[in-house]
């Protein structure tokens, strides 16, 4: 079992698509351990995205992921991490593989409507960024019969 953080952009929030873009990573098997909607700071924005700056899209994203809402979620599942990529296509929407979520839902290689980690140390480094470790959920499927 792993982990992954996937976030909601902003683009994505605003378009009201939020609902479907988890529906998708529901409908490959992943588990929904976490979510929160926060709108970001510039220093938050910043310390996430630390590998960046510098790159001449910085600046723009750290603008562009401040602008509205975003929702921080953790998934858990088989190779999750995997798993969230390929569903949500790679980064640029406009040549992202036909029914991925960045495809359906996004618009070219900044406003691509979710983030995912890329690797099991930023996805450890990602959920502890948004979550407390109680903010975690552990269920299952018939927990809700009691
Ligand atoms: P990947 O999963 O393919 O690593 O994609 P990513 O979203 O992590 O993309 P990355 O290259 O790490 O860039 C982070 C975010 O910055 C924005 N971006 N804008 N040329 C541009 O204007 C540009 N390039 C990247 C996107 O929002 C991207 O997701
Ligand atoms: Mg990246």
């Amino acid at each position: 079992m792993e982990r992954t953080c996937i976030l909601i952009k902003p683009d994505a929030v605003c378009k009201n698509s939020t609902g479907a873009i988890l529906d998708r990573l529901a409908k490959v098997g992943l588990e929904l351990r976490a979510a929160k909607m926060m709108r970001l700071g510039v220093q938050q924005a910043e310390d996430f995205y630390g590998e960046h700056k510098g790159k001449p899209f910085y600046d723009p994203l750290i603008q562009f992921m401040t602008s509205a809402p975003i929702v921080a979620t953790v998934w858990e599942g088989v190779g999750a991490i995997q798993k969230a990529r390929q569903v949500m296509g790679s980064t640029n929407s406009s040549e992202a593989a036909i029914g991925s979520i960045r495809r359906d839902f996004g618009t070219n290689n900044r406003y691509n409507v979710v983030h995912g980690s890329d690797s099991g140390t930023s996805a450890e480094r990602e959920i502890r960024f948004f979550f407390k470790p109680e903010e975690l959920y552990v269920y299952q499927e018939n927990d809700w019969k009691v």
